[in-house]
């Protein structure tokens, strides 16, 4: 489960799908690096869990991918939130809010290779846990901590691995900002990403807002279970854009 072929911006990217499916408006990337014991949060104001759901939620594959599910539900396999997570981590919790009840369960896999048994541990003493505080009244944190994905090279050396870890981070926002460039989009957007504090913007991988692209007409390709509505955009000759505008089409 640990090697699905994830990257660090791939899993933060599920974790944040399922932010997108509870409504949320807004994501906080939090990361504490500079420490022995560094973490990463992805905080979301969606609709939370209730105890029972959170602990069907960190069952793998909670879900039959067969199973009907509503339209603006981004989830199939019921598996993302655990491969995602443990792709990066081998201590995994998910704090969580929902109607005035927090609940926190944690999968530690270290405990489970220890006591070969899957056994998910639920939380009474919320307060100590990293990121806690910033649990909007409903919401969910999926916390990731015992990083060793991220922190390959220096693990005895505090610095360097806080560096290594958030290159990798920074390296992660242009996917995040790709990825969810539709909800990201407009001047009330659907969802709004911080990274450490920082709003994100959008990247619109067919510049169509700028003058110089030329959109294509719309076509309509018909399917078994419905319509996919196609359009080709031919992006600006580089000389019609900014540095910046170049670089985040992806340049070269
Ligand atoms: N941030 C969240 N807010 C509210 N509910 C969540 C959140 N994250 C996960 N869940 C619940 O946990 C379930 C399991 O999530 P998980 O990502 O493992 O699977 P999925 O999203 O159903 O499918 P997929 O494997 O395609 O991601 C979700 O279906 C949802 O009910
Ligand atoms: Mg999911």
């Amino acid at each position: 489960m640990r090697d699905f072929g994830y990257t660090l911006e791939t899993a933060m990217a599920d974790v944040i799908d399922n932010s997108v499916t509870a409504k949320a408006s807004k994501v906080e990337i939090l990361a504490e690096t500079a420490t022995d014991e560094p973490w990463i949060a992805i905080v979301d104001n969606g609709a939370g869990m209730t105890e029972p759901e959170l602990i069907e939620a960190m069952r793998p594959g909670t879900k039959n991918p067969l199973q009907e599910r509503e339209g603006h539900d981004l989830g199939r396999f019921g598996l993302g939130l655990k491969s995602a997570s443990f792709s990066q981590c081998r201590q995994l919790t998910v704090i969580t809010r929902k109607d005035g009840l927090t609940s926190a369960a944690t999968w530690d896999l270290d405990k489970v290779a220890k006591t070969n048994d899957w056994r998910v541990d639920l939380e009474d003493n919320l307060t100590d846990i990293p990121g806690v505080s910033r649990l909007p009244e409903t919401g969910t944190i999926v916390l990731w901590r015992k990083l060793d994905r991220l922190s390959t090279n220096f693990r005895h050396d505090t610095t360097k691995r806080s560096a290594e870890i958030n290159k990798a981070i920074s390296g992660a926002e242009r996917h995040l900002r790709l990825c969810f460039h539709r909800y990201m989009e407009g001047s009330k957007p659907a969802l709004r990403i911080l990274l450490n504090e920082r709003k994100l913007s959008p990247i619109d991988p067919f510049a169509t807002d700028h003058p110089a692209t030329q959109p294509g007409p719309e076509e309509p390709l018909p399917l078994l279970n419905g319509e996919v509505v196609t359009q080709c955009f031919t992006l600006p000759h580089h000389k019609m854009m900014s540095k910046s505008e170049w670089e985040n089409l992806g340049g070269g």
